[in-house]
């Protein structure tokens, strides 16, 4: 441990700190713990976090400071208690956190098997139902076949459904590759606004069709950096469930604006909204409430939003539609990439 001043000046080192930097305690005195622990100096602003400790009055856990592979400390800053309020001092202490953080890697790597596991199920889950339609269709064809003479629509309506569980197959495949292995970003200065027409016009059809109104209100004007095809395919997901939803002569609306460092593309439907307790699943990968959903549309929305160092929110009350926000920072990726996306929304 180790007394420091305001300014994390040492002022008193014992003999354990001085093992730890590889010195005697008297020549620790009056060097700064910038300088005694070099490994934290580009982490850590030592100053600020002494003044921190002293001002809140309460002990700061710093760093997590690996001396050796077969050594990890906590470094904490805490005021300490009878100091002299004219030069306060705080008092580092390092504890050793080894044990705990070889626990932390075994539950991580359980945790990790555990989560493979479970998406191998879920893999295996949608795979499965495709096929066991096929392999029923197949007997049906086969039966048909023997009949005398054979009932030829009946049996091109089978074979229709085969090939079209085949083609489900392909695509949940294809989403699944996509989702877990996706290619690299090519990136290039774009135009939000130019993505979102372009999802809209492959989704036209389908808007045409359920007669719904499409209100836009493209505000943003300052290129981001982006992978145009990629960003599409995002946005194109949360347009098509917003589309799947609504009712014919829904309404959806796209807005799109400039903060300071971020865009902010806003897509909102006047459906069903999304209950509270599903809310929190929707990006989980596989999370489907539609009879023919795959549940990938978010999670890769969310991945491609995650990759352009951005994020996604939803907010919703049911019974009055949901909107799904995308925060997108001009520069593109690597930024704010910590956390996932925000979910909110109330029962009113
Ligand atoms: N705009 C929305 N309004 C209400 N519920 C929504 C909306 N968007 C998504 N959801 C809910 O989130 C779930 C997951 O959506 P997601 O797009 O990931 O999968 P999916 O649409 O079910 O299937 P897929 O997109 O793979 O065909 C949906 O099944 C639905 O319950
Ligand atoms: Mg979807």
């Amino acid at each position: 441990m180790a007394l420091v001043n305001d300014a994390a000046d040492i002022v008193f080192a014992n003999r354990a700190l001085a093992l730890v930097c590889g010195s005697e305690p008297d020549a620790l005195v009056g060097r700064s713990l910038a300088d005694a622990l070099p490994a934290l100096a580009e982490e850590v602003d030592w100053s600020q976090a002494a003044r921190n400790a002293i001002d809140r009055g309460r002990t700061l856990r710093i760093a997590r400071y690996e001396l050796g592979p077969s050594l990890h400390v906590d470094c904490r800053l805490g005021p300490l208690a009878d100091a002299d309020v004219a030069s306060p001092l705080a008092l580092l202490t390092l504890d050793d956190v080894t044990e705990a953080v070889g626990l932390e890697a075994r539950l991580l790597r359980q945790a990790r098997t555990q989560a493979i596991a479970n998406l191998g199920d879920s893999v295996a889950h949608e795979i499965r139902n495709p096929l066991n339609s096929i392999h029923m269709n197949m007997q049906l064809l086969r039966e048909g076949l023997a009949k005398d003479p054979p009932d030829k629509p009946r049996l091109e309506k089978t074979a229709t459904t085969v090939q079209r569980e085949i083609k489900r197959l392909d695509g949940v495949v294809r989403d699944f590759v996509q989702y877990s292995r996706p290619p690299a970003l090519r990136l290039e200065l774009g135009s939000i606004n130019h993505v979102v027409r372009a999802a809209l016009d492959l989704l036209d059809a389908q808007i045409q069709e359920k007669d719904l109104r499409v209100d836009i209100d493209l505000q943003s004007s300052r290129p981001i950096r982006m992978d145009r095809d990629r960003l599409q395919r995002a946005i194109y997901n949360v347009l098509l469930n917003a589309v799947q939803v609504t009712g014919r002569e829904g309404s959806i609306v796209c807005r799109s604006r400039d903060e300071t460092r971020r865009c902010l593309l806003e897509i909102g439907d006047d459906g069903p909204g999304i209950d509270p307790n599903q809310s929190r699943h929707i990006f989980e990968i596989f999370y489907t409430t539609k009879a023919g959903g795959t549940g990938l549309g978010l999670p890769i929305a969310n991945r491609i939003v995650e990759e352009h160092g951005g994020r996604m929110a939803v907010n919703s009350k049911p019974g009055h539609g949901a909107t799904f926000a995308f925060f997108l920072p001009y520069d593109g990726p690597p930024s704010s990439m910590d956390s996932g996306p925000t979910v909110a929304g109330s029962n009113a």
